[in-house]
């Protein structure tokens, strides 16, 4: 049974056969109960189940009941919802890292300071211009805003290069693109690789925790925002907290001896609890999952459809960060699939690091599972187009192309031995109205427009944040210090 494509409905004229409110739990009923209806009437012309369903229910109900029909097969508009910042209880947490005001507010300020990069390689040229956020700013959706990201070395804010005159080799810079610091609470363990984490989904790799190198802080048994953020103080070259931070470690941490009350576990935990807070949740489709229907355009909410139905994006990108598997939103455990994207190599020439030794194996390098090779993690989804490099090397410029990859099905880096591929990247047959709608709801539906508000003005050290240089207070107005 193959219904006329006019049929399908998505971008058909659509009758508002029910009043406008659709988030009543009579309409719900409603919807079920033709649901129901439909499939027996499915079953007994023989296949094409879900794609029928579409077709007579979308040609009666509004996008906005649309949505909400194919969210209640999905755990209901509750289960991709996130909560507001400042609800910290509501947001999921390391039971060992409990979150509280303090060290949120200790956090946010670490993560920013220009103050803290002075761990550098080239300290005399460096230090006090670099800081977490100089690889993960607000402005680029937490990301770097670069196809690879510049900590140590590097010179201006929006515009950020490598500094003339600092030596390449002692850059701090990475083989893969920086990904999103953002809605992070939703996963349990961290990187392209999974790495980070003592639990979720690391729970049997501890051979791989060697001791010496940054996966050994897994031994301290933290979740992986945690875990990295220890860690990645090391990695990023960012020194002990200035000591006019000292009586906010004393208001986040009066319980902790001072012997430890001031050192990198501490300063990680805060900048932690500050990631937590770190949510998309003033994107449309946030708000519109809050009841405003308006807060979204209707190629958006096309887009929406697509993405929890035709598309099948949420058979992997399903939860408040889009990023889990359906079965796994309740565990916060990672899924790794290999869809093809290339490494990032050097293709202009202008990168600090060229070809990366051998290929990027992903989940593969960190296990040693041959099962596991080629293989990332499915990242967040949200404030994508703040920073125009996809996939873990930055292959792709431009959000349409990623869609139509997908769509497409083929794989760009001919390396990838097609028995690794996942089986649900294939060809999806979407029209190119179809991919429009779908990246319009990547680009506008997903893009929490006012992340601004999660970095601060001033700091307690009186540097710019994030980078500080005379390219920066020149950029800014910043007067430094
Ligand atoms: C040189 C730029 C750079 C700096 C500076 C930097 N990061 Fe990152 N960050 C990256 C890159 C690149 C990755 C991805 C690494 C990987 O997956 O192998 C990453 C990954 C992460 C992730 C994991 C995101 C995910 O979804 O898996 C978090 C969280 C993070 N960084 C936080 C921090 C914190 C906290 C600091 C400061 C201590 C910091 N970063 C400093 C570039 C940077
Ligand atoms: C089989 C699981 C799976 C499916 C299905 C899937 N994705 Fe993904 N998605 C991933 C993984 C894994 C990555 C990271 C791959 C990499 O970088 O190597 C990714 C990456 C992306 C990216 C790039 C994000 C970034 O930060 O670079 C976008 C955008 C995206 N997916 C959107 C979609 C859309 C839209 C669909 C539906 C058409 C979809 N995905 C279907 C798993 C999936």
């Amino acid at each position: 049974m193959s219904a006329p494509s006019s049929f399908r409905g998505l971008h058909g004229p659509v009758a508002t056969a029910e009043p406008s409110s659709s988030f009543t739990p009579a309409l719900r009923s409603v919807a079920a109960a033709l649901a129901g209806a439909l499939a027996l009437a499915v079953a007994g012309c023989g296949g094409g189940g879900s794609d029928a369903l579409t077709v007579d229910l979308s040609s009666s109900l509004t996008l906005d009941q649309q949505i909400e029909r194919a969210l209640s097969a999905k755990g209901g508009a509750a289960a991709w919802r996130m909560p507001a910042s400042d609800a910290l209880a509501a947001i999921p947490q390391d039971p060992r890292n409990p979150l509280t005001a303090e060290k949120v507010a200790l956090g946010r300020l670490l993560y920013h300071d220009s103050a803290t990069g002075t761990a550098g390689k080239q300290s005399a040229l460096s230090s006090g211009t670099y800081s977490c956020a100089s690889c993960h700013h607000a402005s680029f959706g937490f990301q770097a805003g670069l196809r690879q990201g510049i900590g140590e070395g590097g010179w201006g804010l929006l515009q950020r290069v490598a500094r003339s005159g600092f030596p390449m080799a002692d850059l701090d810079v990475q083989p893969v693109r920086t990904p999103s610091d953002m809605n992070g609470a939703w996963q349990q363990n961290l990187l392209w690789n999974g790495q980070f984490g003592a639990g979720g989904v690391n729970l049997d790799t501890r051979a791989q925790w060697t001791p010496g190198t940054p996966k050994a802080v897994n031994q301290l048994g933290y979740e992986g925002l945690e875990t990295q953020a220890i860690a990645g103080q090391a990695v990023h070259r960012i020194g002990a907290a200035p000591a006019v931070y000292r009586p906010m470690f004393d208001a986040a941490y009066p319980d902790v001896d001072v012997s430890m009350r001031y050192d990198a576990e501490r300063a990680g935990l805060a900048i932690a609890a500050y990631e937590r807070t770190l949510m998309a949740n003033r994107a449309p489709w946030q708000r519109w999952l809050a009841g405003e229907t308006a807060a979204m355009n209707d190629a958006a909410k096309r887009g929406a459809l697509l993405f929890l139905g035709k598309a099948n994006c949420a058979s992997c990108h399903s939860g408040p960060a889009l990023n889990l598997t359906p079965d796994n939103v309740a565990t916060r455990n990672p899924s790794f699939f290999a869809l093809g994207f290339k490494d990032m190599g050097n293709p202009t020439g202008t990168l600090a690091v060229a070809e990366v030794a051998g290929a990027n194996l992903g989940r593969g390098g960190f296990t040693g599972v041959a099962a596991d090779r080629y293989k990332f993690k499915t990242p967040q989804l949200y404030n994508l187009s703040d920073s125009p490099f996809f996939g873990h090397g930055g292959s792709m410029t431009d959000l349409r192309a990623v869609v139509a990859y997908f769509n497409a099905g083929m794989p760009e880096n001919p390396e990838v031995p097609a028995a690794q591929l996942a089986p649900a990247f294939k060809p999806l047959g979407l029209s190119a109205a179809e991919i429009d709608d779908l990246t319009e709801f990547l680009k506008t539906g997903l893009r929490d427009p006012e992340l601004t508000r999660y970095q601060p003005a001033t700091l307690p050290s009186g540097q710019c944040a994030i980078s500080d240089d005379a390219q920066v207070r020149q950029e800014t107005g910043c007067p430094g210090k």
